[in-house]
């Protein structure tokens, strides 16, 4: 198991060296030994590398630098596409392009003084220039080194290597994981750091020392050191077992700082992500521990969450390796309820969950030690993994005894909730079915417990709804002409907004294409909640009715593609959507003017397209900061799609509710799809959630 822990990477590339490999590196070039490319107007297009497509959305801005998919909305610079299309870290896709434009690049090592290549004088003047980050991590690099070797080699640690040959840790993974020991003195690290004119509130940032009344100490003093590093192997923070019981706490890991934020880093992922990608799946447990037996017992694919909940960002650390989740730890730690917890965030950001059940009481490392059946036992659980709902059901079998009643209520009222986490219809009803047979208890029983409590936790949120919507029709000053048929108030801000949105289309191209890949962004998320799923028809009828009048006012022989339709399915008003038509039409041919905006409208287009036109030209305040404002913009449209939805769902539902009909099927089908797109209001605010954000 090599160590990748990049040494010198961090800050070897200087932004002035980085600027004139990019200019010498003509993007259209590079990304052209990818991918044939087309000019059209200032932009290159060409089939998307990164996703099937058969119409190319793929464009290459030479003025920028940058680009951009349209279909899968991947996009960067000539780096991040090497990075991307080659599954190069940041230094290799430099280090790839420097060698291409034929620049010579400064020597690896973590000293710049001993780098040479450059000369001392420029070296010199790097340091001055670097960020106090860059210092950070050359940091924490240091002291990373310095406990590993204290550990390895210094008198005092002799308790700490018998503590690790004791737990049957190889010296091969306190070489790959860089393992360390802290001294007990006061300032070991410290004394050495500020020998080296290293400021001692540097070192208090970076969470290596403490400032006490008397000045300065380490933060860490005889205990077992475990060096956390980011994905890209540089040590950013520690975690520090104590090696007496009598020591509390068990574990001190780094504080928060500038570098380091526990629910931002997963334990091992620099060493395990190859395997990851190899393995189709990742491993998580909970210890540090854990982790590196798995690694020694070859699941290399193994990750650790450090006894945390799992946290979005985490999720999408893994994401760029896989869409397969294992997860091993012990079913009776107190983590397990957050564990379990953070599994869900995990489903939600759509990753495909598994657990292996653990023996009671024992976590991986304690199983691939011997405890309870030992490795094959172990292997064979993590083979055997079961998606979370089953697991959940098991749990609740060994918990309660279902051969009584009082045990069949008390496994209803626990997976009840589990049943309504599920996102999916179809397979929530699954699960419904195969735990009432497995029971037993009726299906229609269990079903009229999961309305229940579905319909409580609307209760709850509903008034939280209500009043965000009430919000909305009151709080919004006089923004723009009413809508055309009744709920005016409601209409307004949708109306600002995709005014706002018409102006960005015919200001700039790039401008352009950020408001469609918002909008087929949002068009995304809607299918991805379920919102674009049986609307009772009315939006569309809407729509249709709106569609046809467009059609019959413009003739137009424009045909919009997929996407093209999609984004305009989101301007609502008619004009509106009119306007967006004729913009794109135009911009498949050059730029989009005013006057030939104005030129394309046919003589039967109503006097209000026209003037919507010449205000947008007119828009003179539009923000300055293009890319929120846009996307501020499109989330006004998604709120009001989804809070329109939701008021729907509730009028339905009161009205079967005087009719008096509790469990009938409809009704449970209105509460199910309420509560699957409450989910994505935070039931106050009036802000949504987007799923894996
Ligand atoms: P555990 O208490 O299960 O420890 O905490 P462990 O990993 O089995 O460690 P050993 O086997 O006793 O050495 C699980 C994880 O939770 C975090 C650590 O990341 C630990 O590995 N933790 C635990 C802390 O951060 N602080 C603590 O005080 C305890
Ligand atoms: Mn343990």
């Amino acid at each position: 198991m090599a160590a990748d822990y990049g040494p010198g990477r961090t800050g070897r590339f200087s932004d002035e060296l980085l600027n004139e490999i990019r200019a010498k590196s003509d993007i259209v070039a590079v990304i052209g030994e990818y991918v044939p490319l087309k000019k059209r107007g200032s932009n290159y297009l060409g089939l998307c590398p990164f996703h099937q497509e058969k119409t190319p959305s793929f464009t290459v801005t030479p003025d920028k630098q940058m680009f951009y998919c349209f279909g899968c909305q991947t996009g960067g610079n000539v780096l991040t596409f090497l990075m991307k299309r080659e599954g190069l870290t940041f230094g290799e896709a430099v280090e790839h392009l420097a060698a291409r434009a034929g620049v010579a690049l400064p020597e690896k090592g973590w000293d710049r003084r001993r780098a040479g290549a450059r000369g001392a004088a420029a070296a010199e003047a790097d340091e001055r220039r670097r960020s106090e980050r860059d210092l950070l991590y050359r940091l924490l690099d240091f002291a990373s080194r310095f406990y590993h070797q204290a550990l390895l080699r210094s008198p005092e640690a002799e308790a700490a290597r018998q503590y690790l040959r004791r737990r049957g840790v190889s010296p091969a993974s306190v070489e790959a994981f860089r393992l360390g020991y802290s001294p007990k003195g006061w300032d070991a690290l410290l004394k050495t750091l500020t020998a080296k004119r290293v400021d001692p509130a540097v070192l208090e940032r970076a969470g290596l020392v403490l400032k006490g009344r008397e000045g300065h100490y380490d933060r860490f003093r005889g205990r077992l050191m475990f060096t956390i590093a980011d994905h890209r192997g540089r040590p950013i923070g520690f975690g520090a077992r104590a090696l007496e019981d009598s020591d509390e706490p068990k574990y001190l890991n780094s504080p928060e700082t500038p570098l380091f934020s526990k629910s931002r880093v997963l334990y091992g992922l620099n060493l395990a992500a190859q395997a990851i990608r190899r393995a189709g799946r990742v491993l998580v447990v909970e210890g540090y521990m854990d982790a590196i037996a798995c690694h020694e017992a070859g699941l290399d694919f193994t990750v650790a969450a450090m006894g945390t909940a799992f946290t979005a960002e985490q999720a999408r650390l893994l994401r760029r390796h896989t869409e397969r989740v294992v997860t091993a730890f012990d079913a009776d730690s107190a983590g397990t309820l957050a564990t379990l917890r953070g599994l869900e965030v995990l489903t939600a950001a759509g990753f495909n969950v598994k657990v292996a059940e653990m023996p009671e009481g024992k976590d991986p490392d304690e199983c691939l030690r011997g405890a309870a059946g030992g490795p094959e036992a172990f292997r064979a659980a993590i083979e055997e993994a079961v998606p979370l709902p089953e697991y959940r059901f098991r749990l609740a079998l060994r918990r309660y005894e279902p051969t009584t009643i009082e045990g069949r209520v008390a496994v209803v009222k626990e997976i009840v909730p589990v049943l309504a986490a599920i996102e999916g219809i179809v397979e929530r009803e699954e699960y419904l079915r195969d735990f009432a047979r497995r029971l037993p208890v009726p299906e229609e029983s269990l079903l009229a417990e999961l309305a229940r409590y579905l319909r409580a936790a609307s209760d709850a949120r509903r008034a939280g709804v209500r009043d965000s919507i009430a919000k909305w029709r009151n709080n919004e000053e006089g923004l723009g002409r009413p809508g055309r048929r009744g709920r005016e108030s409601l209409h307004r801000p949708v109306e600002a907004a995709q005014r706002t949105l018409l102006a960005y289309m015919v200001r700039a191209e790039e401008t352009l294409h950020l408001v469609l890949a918002e909008l087929l962004e949002a068009s995304d998320w809607c299918s991805r909640i379920g919102l674009d799923r049986g609307d009772g028809g009315e939006r569309e009828e809407e729509q249709e009715r709106d569609q046809d009048e467009v059609a019959a006012a413009s003739e137009d022989d424009f045909e919009p593609t997929e996407h093209e339709a999609l984004a305009l399915g989101w301007f609502l008003n008619p004009v509106h959507r009119r306007v967006a038509r004729a913009v794109l039409d135009l911009a498949r041919t050059g730029s989009v003017e005013a006057a030939r905006l104005v030129d394309g409208l046919g003589p039967e287009d109503e006097e209000d397209v026209r003037t919507a036109v010449r205000a947008l030209f007119e828009a003179e305040n539009l923000p300055a900061e293009a890319e929120k404002a846009i996307r501020d913009c499109v989330g006004v449209l998604k709120e009001h799609r989804l809070l329109s939805r939701i008021d729907k769902l509730h009028r339905r539902i009161s009205e079967l509710e005087r009719d008096g009909v509790p469990v009938e099927r409809e009704y449970a089908e209105l509460l199910r799809e309420l509560i699957d797109l409450e989910r994505h209001t935070d039931g106050g605010t009036g802000h949504w959630t987007v799923p894996g954000d």
